[in-house]
């Protein structure tokens, strides 16, 4: 019987609160967990950003990873250590890199889920390079982008094929604004998307291993209001639930993402048709009331106090639980698996039935069954800790160190009461049992 360390690296960006939170109430655990003879311990480090060589030996069991989608000596280091270490990492590092918004919607019409009608455009304009007159001379040939503006219906979105924070997108009414907005797009790579309305639902689902969190948006409000608090069991079915949570689910684990989040708009009837799962492919669940994925390629989405305030503890809980199981069982990145998904989809099933028939899946990638084993034996007292510890003020102080990096200085003491006061709404509503 040896005493065992395991080590979670975390590597961050401008993240301020959520490393503070991840790493006092994961001293508070006080962790000793027995696995096969030994007791596992863990440390949880703050990642430098150092040269290395690919032969060192690891320092590190887990990484959560906030920093590859735009650091690339880090997305380097965590790529050699999953290949060279078996270093376990959310999210799988290769997808992250490669899936961008577009393939991911690719990969769900495969599966037979309802996006929305999609084009790719080619760019207005490049940047110069040898071979860029001949190629374009050759090859580009001219389009009637008023033509696919009629294909896709108006209103209707442009948005770079890559995504990310609301960048360059624009909502077009017709086609003179649909021209006028191309030509401005400079060397931007643009989709064309049907536009889904009316719609009375925009839901994000996050995902963190099996893990699933809902959360309404109002896309219309400011930025510290845009994820609300209400339960979504008071505007959700049971069977709405089901559909978001096993998009989400499935999203993740046919990627291999393990903290993602899925936006999706609930279509409420009107006039136009539209997703029905790429071109009659019969997704089913794509006509008047469909919740329509239009965002989800978005590995390691915001975990800021300032913009999930309420939903905050609840990603620390998941995010705790999901990097613990992953360091004590010493859990290694999955290749990526399409072709078992495929197989298990077939033409005219109901979306229902699609996720019905790839869940078992998911779940068989994410090890469900023995993360939550591992949570009822040795997590029982995460809620009790994370509640605790939300109250303290170390809590309050690390909620104002990130709001002092985003607001005004004279909005400082505001802000810090009102996020501080939605976490303690959490706590009201998330009692420790028998308390
Ligand atoms: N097809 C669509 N139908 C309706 N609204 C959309 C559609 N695509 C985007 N939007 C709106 O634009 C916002 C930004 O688009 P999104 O695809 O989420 O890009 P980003 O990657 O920048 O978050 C969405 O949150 C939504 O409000
Ligand atoms: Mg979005």
């Amino acid at each position: 019987m040896a005493d065992v360390t395991r080590r979670i690296g975390l590597s961050l960006g401008a993240d301020i609160c959520w490393p503070i939170a991840f790493t006092e109430i994961l001293k508070r655990l006080d962790l000793a967990v027995p696995v096969g003879g030994d007791t596992v311990r863990f440390e949880v480090e703050r990642m430098t950003i150092d040269p290395f060589d690919l032969r060192e030996p690891k320092r590190y069991d887990v990484v959560v990873d906030r920093l590859t989608h735009w650091y690339h000596t880090r997305r380097e280091w965590i790529k050699k250590a999953v290949l060279m270490d078996d270093v376990y990492v959310f999210n799988n590092p290769w997808t992250v890199q490669s899936v961008e918004k577009l393939s991911a919607y690719a990969g769900m019409i495969r599966l037979g889920f309802p996006i929305p009608k999609t084009w790719l455009v080619p760019p207005h304009a490049y940047e110069p390079s040898d071979d860029l007159d001949y190629t374009l001379r050759t090859y580009a040939r001219h389009f009637d982008l008023g033509a696919i503006g009629s294909e896709l219906g108006y209103p209707m979105y442009m948005k770079p094929y890559d995504g990310g924070g609301w960048r360059a997108v624009s909502r077009i009414h017709d086609e003179p604004a649909l021209r006028a907005t191309y030509d401005d797009s400079g060397k931007l790579v643009m989709t064309l998307q049907e536009s889904i309305e009316p719609h009375d639902h925009f839901v994000r689902c996050i995902g963190l291993g099996p893990q699933t969190r809902l959360v309404r948006y109002d896309a219309g409000a400011p930025h510290h209001d845009r994820y609300t608090d209400s339960s979504p069991d008071d505007y959700l079915s049971a069977d709405d639930r089901a559909v978001i949570e096993g998009t989400t689910l499935i999203i993740n684990a046919f990627f291999g993402w393990d903290f993602n989040s899925c936006e999706l708009l609930h279509r409420s009837g009107g006039e136009r048709g539209g997703a029905d799962g790429g071109g009659g492919a019969g997704a089913g669940g794509g006509g008047a009331d469909a919740w329509v994925p239009i965002d989800f390629a978005n590995p390691c989405p915001d975990s800021q106090v300032t913009s999930i305030h309420y939903h905050f503890p609840w990603v620390i809980e998941a995010n705790l639980r999901w990097a613990l199981f992953a360091a004590a069982t010493g859990r290694r990145v999955k290749r990526v698996d399409w072709d078992s998904f495929i197989a298990r989809v077939e033409p005219g099933m109901t979306l229902r039935e699609r996720i019905d028939a790839l869940l078992p899946l998911v779940h068989e990638r994410f090890d469900t069954a023995a993360f939550e084993d591992f949570c009822g034996e040795h997590l029982s007292h995460l809620h009790e800790v994370t509640h605790g510890w939300f109250g303290t003020d170390a809590a309050r102080d690390a909620v104002r160190q990130k709001v002092v990096a985003v607001f005004p200085e004279h909005e400082v003491d505001e802000f810090t009461d009102l996020f501080f006061s939605r976490l303690q709404q959490w706590r009201d509503r998330n009692p420790v049992e028998g308390e």
